[in-house]
């Protein structure tokens, strides 16, 4: 048996699998989170532990002989976090959060000092760990001088588990400090925020082992004392590994709140200038790039909101077969963008309306826009030197076929549906134990999931769609400068 526990934005969850791989169950509790000001985005680690172990209790209570079973655990997170500890691992502060954008003048600054970009591949972004350490120097210095040391989220669980300080690449690598080429903390770029290594966790591979689990939390959940804890990896990683996007040029897109278009690299290629994440993958010697959307099916709801009508409606309502484009052009910056423009102020449009556009035609002007968007990271991707061949689509949109056969069509690319079963973090996190635990081959256990359906672009509208594209990625310049 194998345990994988995801420490997600909303909720913990532990799954146990078997040896076969095969989800025996799984647990989860919720975990709050607080904006005590605009911008602000915070959770208390020790909330991150009372869920963990309400979910693990569940567990036991539900199946104490396979908990017993367990011979390796992985961890994953939410990435970017950070969680600030002192003298003999006192939580300094609440742990600022990857959606926190209080720092984005410290971002600013610090992406504005080339070393940043030319040592981590990524773009500073105000969610990335780095400029909230200057952030909290600049406003709680005493706090700062403080610190012993920066976990993230998922590691600050590792610490509770195991008693180390630990972290592993794939979320080392959206901190802003990781030298993501090297697999390595940059001195440099420590030093650039008055911190040093003996600030940071040490790091191991996310197949890796990665500590050994207390007795002490052993004996009270019937696991075993001394149990390999794997390295694990950020929640984007540990899908992949769940979904078995490990090869190169393997890919899938996720339609969920925001958009991720995740591809893995055999070779590390960054491509910072077109706000580009490459980081490192959860495997050893293999890396990732993600485009990444803010408002994939968010611009749906957004747009269920106005019209009062169910989001499966009206995408019911455009029956089975994919129409060309709408004639309306929408940009679904609802809250800014970070793939491919990086801009925080930017808002979304609604071009090209008439008098004969309806519900519809908007419905499909929304769907279109964050099929566009998604194309904009696929070229992102391309320039930094990714092809894709194909990509499997994940996420609550992937259940509208219409919109799978658009973004096949927009794309270029066949777009693989997977049969039903979980492929979410936790399950990547208990590969991710297996592997560390058994020393297990990654290609004969990060396997993909059966196909179910394959949507093939639709030819004859390809040329209709990419006029249409051409038309879309016109309007962000026109109207950058009216909007800021
Ligand atoms: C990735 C990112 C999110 C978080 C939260 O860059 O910001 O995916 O990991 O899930």
């Amino acid at each position: 048996m194998y345990l994988g526990i995801d420490l997600g934005t909303s909720s913990v969850k532990a799954l146990l699998i078997d040896a076969q791989q095969a989800i025996i169950d799984s647990a989860s509790a919720e975990v709050s989170l607080s904006r005590p000001h605009q911008g602000w985005s915070e959770q208390n680690p020790a909330d991150w532990i009372a869920a963990t172990e309400q979910a693990l209790g569940a567990l036991q209570r539900d199946h104490p002989a396979e908990l017993a079973a367990v011979r390796g655990i992985g961890l994953s997170g939410h990435m970017h976090g950070a969680t600030l500890l002192g003298e003999e691992d006192t939580v300094l502060r609440p742990c600022i959060m990857w959606n926190d954008v209080r720092s984005h003048a410290e971002a600013a600054a610090l992406d504005a000092d080339p070393r940043f970009r030319a040592v981590t591949g990524n773009i500073v972004f105000p969610g990335f760990t780095a400029p909230k350490l200057l952030w909290v120097k600049n406003n709680e210095h005493e706090l700062f001088t403080k610190i012993r040391k920066v976990l993230l989220p998922k590691d600050y669980l590792r610490l509770w588990l195991t008693g180390e300080h630990m972290s592993e690449m794939s979320d080392s690598a959206g901190t802003s400090w990781l030298d993501t080429g090297a697999r390595t903390w940059s001195a440099e770029l420590l030093a650039a925020t008055e911190l040093g290594q003996e600030h940071m966790p040490s790091l191991v591979e996310g197949s890796a082992p990665g500590g050994a689990l207390r007795a002490e939390i052993a004996a009270r959940f019937g696991l075993t004392a001394g149990i390999t804890v794997a390295g694990g990896a950020g929640d984007n990683a540990a899908a992949a590994i769940g979904m078995g996007t490990v090869q190169d040029g393997a890919a899938f897109a996720s339609l969920g709140t925001s958009g991720v278009l995740f591809a893995a690299n055999n070779a590390y290629l960054p491509n910072a200038e077109s706000a580009v994440h490459a980081f490192c993958h959860a495997l050893p010697n293999t890396w990732h790039q993600m485009g990444v959307i803010l408002a994939a099916t968010d611009s749906l709801n957004w747009y269920e909101k106005i019209t009062g009508v169910d989001a499966a409606e009206l995408t019911a309502a455009l029956g089975e077969a994919l129409q060309g484009p709408s004639g309306v052009i929408f940009l679904p910056y609802l809250g800014g963008e970070r793939t491919p423009h990086n801009d925080a102020s930017i808002r979304g449009v609604f071009a090209g309306i008439g008098h004969e556009s309806d519900r519809d035609t908007l419905t499909r002007g929304v769907m279109e826009g964050v099929c566009f968007a998604f194309r904009d990271c696929l070229e992102a991707l391309s320039d930094a030197g990714t092809t894709l061949e194909r990509a499997t689509a994940v996420g609550g949109g992937s259940r509208s076929a219409y919109w799978l056969q658009l973004m096949a069509t927009v794309l270029g690319i066949p777009i693989e549906v997977p049969a039903e079963g979980d492929f979410g973090a936790a399950f990547g996190a208990a590969r991710l134990g297996l592997m560390a635990a058994e020393g297990a081959d990654p290609a004969a256990i990060c396997t993909p999931p059966a196909v179910e359906t394959v949507h093939e672009p639709v030819r004859d509208l390809e040329a209709a769609f990419g006029e249409a594209y051409r038309r879309y990625r016109a309007l962000y310049p026109a109207i950058k400068g009216v909007m800021t």
